[in-house]
């Protein structure tokens, strides 16, 4: 939530901080600005209500010279979005400005300090709160930006990963993070800091991951020192980064999110290289293999996620129950951590995250650690907090997701619970060893068979010109494919703005099905497997009231055809395997809906792609 992109070094700031910008919009979009110390002694600061482009076109004819700035995207938190409360903001003697990406939460009580002593505000935001710390800071201790930081981030209750700087100083960026994330990249003669390496990766590929309540003293042709807020220096390693600038590009598609729709095939076939071995009929998982006896002694599992990433949890707790008999318990994070759960040290606790910075994610697995649990981490983005916060885990490597509602990570988080399940599973003997190969093999035609189902999306692109005027949906689906219709009612509320909920088949009947009259779509996921003749029967039960069905059904279905509006069709698999497959067409059929209706597909409304605040 909420992006940061500054730079210092021999270029022109200006066109590296907007295309770091447009880069990161996909955090947040509400708002964008920049501040920019040149060397006539000058600290412009210019910022919009709006999306970036909106503040290219605002410093069309404004004096952005200069080698240094910092620069903002917002997803608001305190203060509605409007230019006084877009970043960066402004110290009252204009000489600071700062951007932030979190929440002060303890802003009223440091605010009301502040006024007493004279200072006066002219935006709603909490991050304004500690620009004017910082200065007041600086000038009652007549001292130096860095350490007016340490002392005003020793007074913050909350999140932040900030970037400051000052004005006649256009040789120093002070950057700092706790439970926001901040990565630096280190070019030569020159520093890029940044929410993430999407705005970096064009220049270097040589980054430093900020730890909690480190600051960083970026100076020009210096090398980057480190201390903590607590004054502690510190060193930090630079890590090479494996990512591509064409993973951050569209490459012919018109939208981010189909771009990733269509990449799944080598996402999941990425997902499974060097850990699937069909040769060997093998499945190898080192961060399991590696803790075995915790695993194999688990007295449960519990999964923690938010989001698409709790809906992959879902499907996960129908796998380890049926593959390895371990009970498993699936928990929102952020209802989790404020009520008193019971955990066990034997517990394995399994929490899944495409950014790897959720914040309400990041807070359970603090709790559950404390209570002794073996935490696993099931992370997209590498080397993000949650895998730096875990005992051991598993990427799902696709790459970086940049359309905000996430579709090739959330394939991928079911792929490796499956690789995770089989593993388990085998070496517990809770799967006898032929139907291990035979699960192995199903498993590994999967990207295949995706590939068979991205086919048929010019039939589902004509399937969503029917119903992109529908005001509801439901999705239902039983066993596996519940989760599956929780998933395809999130992905059409999120970018087409429909209401769309998900359900459980069987359940219609206890309150839902009073909703159903022609005017109400049905999506049923109606496969071939162990709870097809029961969801034949709540099919039934719709079109007896008039409702409309498209249901997605098994290749080799003759019985649902005769009985649903429209099919889908998909290709059979292992009920466990179902849900990779049958998401597929849900994903496509919102995307075409959302399309058809003029939506930002990939900047869907008050949505940011990584929720760094609770
Ligand atoms: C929906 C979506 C969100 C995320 C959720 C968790 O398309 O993307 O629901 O799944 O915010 O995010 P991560 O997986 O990054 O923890």
């Amino acid at each position: 939530m909420c992006g940061i992109v500054g730079y210092i070094g021999y270029r022109e700031a200006y066109p590296i901080l907007i295309k770091g910008l447009y880069r990161l919009e996909y955090r947040g979009y509400d708002s964008a600005g920049i501040a920019l110390p040149n060397r006539q002694n000058e600290l412009n600061v210019y910022k919009v209500k709006g999306r970036v482009s909106d503040l290219d076109e605002f410093c069309k004819n404004k004096d952005v010279s200069g080698t240094i700035g910092i620069a903002h995207t917002r997803w608001a938190t305190h203060g509605e979005p409007s230019n006084n409360n877009a970043h960066p903001h402004y110290s009252q003697s204009e000489t600071l400005a700062l951007i932030h990406n979190g929440i002060i939460e303890n802003y009223a009580t440091l605010k009301e300090q502040l006024i007493r002593n004279g200072y006066t505000f002219q935006s709603s935001t909490d991050t304004e709160v500690l620009v004017q710390l910082i200065e007041y800071m600086k000038i009652l201790n007549k001292t130096d930006l860095c350490t007016a930081v340490q002392m005003a981030l020793n007074q913050v209750v909350g999140a932040y990963a900030i970037a400051v700087v000052e004005e006649n100083n256009p040789d120093l960026i002070i950057a700092a993070r706790k439970s926001s994330p901040l990565v630096l990249g280190i070019g030569e003669k020159e520093t890029f800091v940044a929410s993430d390496a999407s705005p970096i990766i064009e220049y270097t590929n040589r980054v430093i991951y900020l730890e909690d309540e480190d600051i960083a003293v970026i100076k020009r042709n210096a090398p980057v020192k480190f201390v903590t807020i607590g004054n502690v220096e510190k060193t930090h390693e630079i890590i090479k980064l494996e990512m591509s600038l064409s993973q951050l590009e569209k490459g012919g598609y018109p939208h981010f999110m189909l771009k990733e729709i269509f990449e799944q095939p080598r996402t999941l076939r990425d997902c499974m290289r060097g850990r699937v071995n069909v040769d060997c009929n093998n499945v190898i998982l080192s961060g399991i293999l590696d803790n075995r006896e915790r695993f194999f002694n688990a007295r449960r599992i519990l999964i923690l996620a938010c989001g698409t990433s709790w809906h992959a949890g879902l499907v996960g707790e129908y796998l380890f129950e049926e593959l390895c008999r371990i009970p498993v318990e699936v928990e929102y994070s952020s209802e989790f951590r404020y009520r008193h759960p019971v955990i066990f040290p034997d517990d394995i606790v399994i929490t899944i995250s495409q950014s790897g910075e959720t914040a309400d994610t990041l807070a359970a697995i603090d709790l559950v650690r404390k209570a002794g649990a073996f935490v696993y981490g099931l992370c997209n983005v590498v080397g993000s907090s949650i895998p730096r916060n875990t005992d051991s885990g598993s990427y799902t490597h696709v790459g970086p997701e940049i359309g905000v509602a996430s579709t090739k990570a959330f394939t991928a988080q079911l792929m490796v619970l499956s690789m995770m399940a089989l593993c388990i599973g085998r070496e517990k003997k809770t799967i006898p060893e032929p139907r291990f190969i035979e699960l192995l093999q199903e498993l590994n035609s999967i990207p295949d068979k995706v590939e068979q189902i991205l086919k048929t999306n010019d039939k589902i692109k004509e399937l969503s010109n029917i119903f992109t005027y529908a005001h509801n949906f439901i999705y239902l689906g039983r066993g596996y494919s519940y989760p599956v219709a929780l998933e395809g009612a999130l992905k059409l509320k999120e970018i087409s703005y429909i209401h769309a909920e998900g359900y459980p088949a069987a359940e219609m009947k206890h309150g839902p099905i009073a909703l159903i009259d022609n005017e109400m779509p049905v999506v049923a996921i109606a496969t071939n497997n162990g709870t097809y003749e029961k969801v034949i029967s709540n099919i039934q039960e719709i079109k007896a009231r008039n409702g409309r069905v498209i249901a997605v059904v098994s290749q080799d279905d003759t019985t649902v055809k005769n009985i649903a509006d429209y099919v889908i069709e998909i290709p059979s698999t292992e009920e466990c395997f179902d849900p990779i497959l049958a998401i597929i067409p849900l994903q496509l059929l919102s995307y075409h809906i959302a399309v058809n209706k003029k939506r930002n597909v990939d900047m869907p409304r008050n949505l940011a792609k990584s929720v760094t605040v609770e």
